[in-house]
């Protein structure tokens, strides 16, 4: 083989097997722990989206229709992750305030129908998502090892963690104390 040319197929190939170890790990090399809670969260952060929209329909208080734009973030951030590693988008074709998991369908259903009795109700149903959202969020990153995937986590714990602050004192202008 001319030496150039070999050179030429070596230098392609180291190339191309550096590009596979950054960008391939696929659907196959995860755990299923790393799976299903990549999945679930794209949709927790949806339900977060969708009731904050609902919720700001009804009281057109700027909180809700602020923190629902942050959960759309929140959304795309896993969506990139789903994309990255080859995994089906739970939220695919599904309208507001519909999910592909009943757990969180039926909390829908529930958190809509308490946020609509009362403002206070729907700062409250902001407090238990957010609390919710940090606690899975917690145990999500505790179930993968993967650098991108925590950086991810982190960084919407952070938002949620904003989140409850806002609702908190939101609440405490309403007269209402907080209790975790
Ligand atoms: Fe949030």
């Amino acid at each position: 083989m001319n030496p150039m040319f070999k050179a030429l197929v070596v230098g392609s190939l180291l190339l191309l097997s550096s590009f596979m170890s950054a960008g391939s790990v696929l659907a196959a090399d995860l755990t299923d722990d790393e799976v299903y809670w990549l999945t679930y969260m794209r949709e927790e952060e949806k339900l977060a989206r969708d009731v904050y929209l609902f919720l700001y329909d009804t009281w057109g208080s700027p909180i809700f229709s602020k923190i629902s734009a942050s959960e759309q973030t929140h959304m795309a951030a896993i969506k990139t992750l789903l994309d990255r590693f080859g995994l089906p988008d739970p939220a695919a074709g599904k309208e507001a305030g519909e999910f592909s998991a009943p757990e969180l369908q039926a909390l829908y259903d529930d958190l809509i129908a308490q946020g609509g009795v009362s403002l206070v109700e729907a700062l409250k149903v902001g407090v238990f998502i957010e609390e919710t959202d940090i606690e899975d969020l917690n145990d999500a990153k505790a179930s993968t090892n993967r650098k991108a995937i925590k950086t991810v986590y982190s960084n919407l714990l952070q938002g949620s963690l904003n989140h409850l602050k806002a609702f908190v004192s939101k609440l405490a202008k309403q007269g209402i104390v907080y209790e975790p």
